[in-house]
């Protein structure tokens, strides 16, 4: 298994819940790296649906050791209340967490601001998920953040919180925004800090000492390379490295102590939030919501579908060092026929083989296709490469081939089981 980075390889939601959960059973320990509770891994455990947005879905397994690392921030309201409701389903947290003290908070602030810069820009707003995240990075990069170890510490936690209020408090109102009372804040966050003081510590330390040990190490990446601070379709994009790049300044660890970097990536293509989706297809997107699929864990919202877009994955293998890819949701083809996969793009005449930087480019480039004939049988039962219909085979060879690395898992349903390592 070695040290492995996980990493998504489109816009987010490419299934990387259930492809850490296949995986993190060969790890010791499983460590977030960056975002925040914007994220939603679904992971069905037991027969039971899980959603976890900050906590690593190592947590459902066992003898697992999960970490927060310092590039994620935390809400500690989201937090205790995602610990309480994992508890409420049998899941043991105690000495299995550990959280980063050096990871900044979320506060309600973030959200309040978040809110009101997307109300603000109208047709033109990211459509993010109003947690906060944005803003809070805004805050670390512009080192006014508060973090876990102020929480840590009651006294000087009350202090520079109404300090943070009090400024806050002024931009909000120039917004037309309600102000937030500091007293309720400060309340409930050094409740919530109570709750997670058992939890807090310097996980570097700990992550390097378990690499001295031996110890299988996997860097649960979450969004999607897409969604990238600066490799993303800026503006449209998170506030973090959700790129493979990330899980070493995340955590703290080295790049020549990861072993490989793994690469999830749907058999097409999906976005929630505004922002270029060169692929997007309405039709196809209405198929797949009329059964059932392709809507987000965090907010419920239904996800923009389109074809699989090559240009995209090619450039996400090259960015993230992609050395193997898990697909996902093959299923969700086996009634198209025929299927588009995108192989270039064509902006102002001319033949595209990388996504331009800007949004505005990359909004009009239009998908050069090439189309193969779909399968048009279920999936969901074949548990190796050899029981897949054979234009499944040539599909999913196609788009591993045109991204440049190697297929090694395919999923086909949302159940553990319904996994073929190849
Ligand atoms: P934010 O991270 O809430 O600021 O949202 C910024 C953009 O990233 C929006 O388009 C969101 O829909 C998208 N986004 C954030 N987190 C996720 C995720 O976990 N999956 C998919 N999209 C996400």
């Amino acid at each position: 298994m070695a040290n492995t980075i996980l990493i998504g390889a489109q816009w987010g939601d490419e299934g990387k819940g259930k492809i850490i959960d296949v995986l993190t059973a060969r790890a010791d320990i499983v460590v977030r790296s960056q975002g925040g509770n914007n994220a939603g891994h679904t992971v069905i455990h037991r027969g039971t649906k899980f959603v976890l947005h900050l906590i690593p879905s190592g947590i459902l397994r066992r003898g697992k050791i999960c970490v927060i690392g310092n590039g994620v921030v935390i809400d500690p309201i989201a937090l205790v209340a995602e610990m309480d409701g994992l508890r409420r389903l049998g899941i043991k947290i105690d000495n299995n967490l550990l959280i980063s003290d050096c990871a900044h908070l979320v506060l309600p602030y973030h959200r309040l601001l978040d809110e009101q810069r997307e109300l603000r820009k109208g047709h033109v707003k990211i459509g993010t998920t109003k947690r906060g995240i944005g803003p809070a990075y805004g805050d670390k990069a512009a080192r006014t953040g508060l973090r876990i170890s102020d929480l840590m510490q009651p006294i000087l936690f009350s202090k520079k919180l109404q300090a943070k209020i009090r400024e806050n408090n002024s931009i909000l109102a120039a917004l037309g925004a309600e102000p937030i009372s500091f007293r309720e804040v400060n309340e409930s966050y050094l409740a919530a800090g109570e709750k997670l003081r058992p939890f807090a510590g310097n996980t570097v330390v700990y992550l390097h000492r378990a690499l001295e040990r031996g110890k299988e190490i996997l860097f649960e990446g979450a969004q999607g390379t897409f969604l990238d601070i600066d490799h993303g379709t800026y503006p449209y994009v998170t506030s973090s490295n959700t790129t493979a790049g990330g899980a070493c300044t995340g955590p703290g660890v080295p790049p020549h102590r990861m072993d490989r970097v793994v690469g999830v990536m749907k058999a097409y293509t999906t976005r929630v939030g505004e922002g270029p989706l060169p692929t997007e297809d309405r039709q196809f997107a209405e198929m797949l919501h009329n059964l059932g699929r392709e809507f987000g864990a965090t907010t419920g919202r239904a996800r923009r579908c389109g074809w699989f877009d090559a240009v995209a994955t090619r450039y996400a293998c090259m960015i993230n060092g992609i050395d193997e890819l898990a697909v996902t949701n093959l299923d969700g083809l086996d009634t198209v026929d025929p299927i588009r996969v995108c192989v270039a793009y064509r902006l102002s005449g001319k033949r595209l083989d990388v996504p331009p930087c800007d949004a505005a480019q990359l909004n009009n480039c239009e998908p050069i296709y090439a189309e193969l004939p779909g399968w048009r049988k279920s999936t969901h039962s074949a548990r190796k490469f050899s029981q897949l219909p054979a234009a499944a085979k040539d599909y999913l060879k196609y788009i591993c081939k045109l991204t440049g690395a190697p297929l090694s898992i395919v999923s086909v349903g949302p159940a553990r089981g319904q996994t073929i390592v190849v």
